[in-house]
């Protein structure tokens, strides 16, 4: 039987842009159960002969140096947007109001006031939202809610993690959008840490009080020559630029469910490539991720008897009903990747856009994802412990 089709416009394709096409062949190909087709309908991209080429290697049918004439195109469903923080807003708003279901890359926004006007637009429009935290929707986080839903850690009493990445410890690393005030908002706490954020958010629920610090050890970079984003290269001239924004970051979380905790990132840290980290400890437990290794987690039960106790490593696997689709069977420790991730975000993406509930994570918890973040930069500024409220 042949699916109905969902016909993706694509915006950008550097990096996330190529992540995000690959996954949507793959879920296409893989997924039996999947409820619509994705098909590789139009890419957009900063001009048109950078879309044209992209294009013909991602495999979509159409492109275009303009993005707004997608919005305009009957044929389209879904935008998915892949461009620098700054240019989400807009992108985005106009395609909620042109009627589209919109997948847009973390974080939501630069500012909070516009990442609430964004949420709000796509509720009163009626469409689906979905932002790309991939960090909730690997085999091991998906099982940690599982296990912590199933009571295995008992109360939730301890959140620490944080994302540490190596790669702007390099001082010739050039300037790119992500040293950006306006471009990026914050540096590697929307960059990094907002993913810690969405797995605090995921696995311990909501955040009452932050207080925050940061760090910034490179002041001012090469200007960028040849190559783009995490592969650019330095301008031979000499020039340099300041980068506008922190290195790294350390923040004290208060949870709602009276749990206490740590969330930092760090873009700086000399040796670390995907050094995502996190550890929920609970009164019957503890769960360990490192995302050097995230196809595992390790749990530790009190309620095993005394002399079985200790930590033991889970294969996450198909335990989780997302993981099917790459082994139709009974399977683990095979191990996923990084871009395995993205097949299963587009996985749910499609379910959620097909079905009668919301997709998760939408635009409400990426408005919640920046809440928190504002309230970390805030507390900084005004060097004091910052309440969320309602
Ligand atoms: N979820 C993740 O794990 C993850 C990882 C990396 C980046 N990201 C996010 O993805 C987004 C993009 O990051 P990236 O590393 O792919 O950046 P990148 O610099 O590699 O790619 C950006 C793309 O946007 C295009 N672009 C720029 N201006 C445009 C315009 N006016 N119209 C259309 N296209 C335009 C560029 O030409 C390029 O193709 C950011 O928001 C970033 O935070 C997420």
């Amino acid at each position: 039987m042949t699916r109905k089709t969902l016909n993706i416009g694509l915006i950008g394709s550097g990096f996330m842009g190529q992540a995000h096409a690959d996954a949507f062949h793959r879920a296409g190909l893989l997924y039996r159960d999947l409820p619509l087709q994705p098909v590789l309908h139009t890419l957009a991209d900063a001009t048109a002969e950078l879309a044209a080429s992209a294009a013909a290697r991602f495999g979509f049918a159409h492109s275009t140096g303009n993005w707004r004439t997608m919005l305009a195109d009957p044929e389209i469903d879904v935008i998915d947007i892949t461009t620098p923080n700054a240019m989400h807003f807009d992108m985005a708003l106009e395609a909620i109001e042109a009627g589209k279901h919109v997948y847009c890359e973390k974080p939501l926004t630069v500012t909070l006031e516009d990442a609430r006007r964004l949420r709000d637009a796509a509720s009163a429009r009626g469409v689906k939202t979905m932002v790309a935290f991939n960090n909730i929707k690997t085999p091991a986080a998906l099982l940690a809610k599982k296990l912590i839903d199933r009571g295995d850690i008992g109360r939730l009493t301890r959140f620490r993690g944080w994302f540490d990445q190596g790669f702007f410890n390099d001082p010739e690393m050039p300037w790119s959008w992500r040293c950006s005030r306006e471009q990026a908002g914050s540096g590697s706490l929307g960059d990094l840490g907002s993913h810690v954020v969405s797995v605090a958010q995921y696995l311990m629920g909501g955040v009452e009080s932050v207080v925050g610090q940061e760090q910034t050890f490179f002041e001012a970079r090469p200007a960028q020559g040849r190559g783009s984003g995490y592969g650019a290269a330095a301008d031979a001239s000499g020039a340099r630029l300041k980068v506008e924004n922190e290195d790294q970051f350390q923040a004290l979380v208060s949870f709602t469910n009276g749990a206490g905790g740590i969330i930092e990132s760090s873009r700086i840290a000399a040796g670390k490539v995907f050094g995502i980290y996190w550890e929920i400890s609970g009164t019957e437990g503890t769960i360990v991720m490192d995302g050097e290794r995230f196809n595992e987690l390790k749990i530790a039960r009190y309620s095993e008897p005394k002399h079985d106790r200790g930590f033991k490593t889970l294969l996450a696997g198909s335990q989780v009903e997302q993981f099917n689709g790459f082994f139709g069977f009974d399977f683990a420790g095979g191990g996923l990747g990084y871009f395995d991730v993205k097949v299963i975000e587009v996985h749910d993406l499609i379910h959620g856009i097909a079905g009668q509930e919301r997709c998760f994570p939408d635009f409400a918890f990426g408005y919640e994802n920046q809440r928190i973040i504002a309230a970390m930069e805030q507390s900084v500024a005004q060097r004091s412990r910052v309440t969320l409220g309602e």
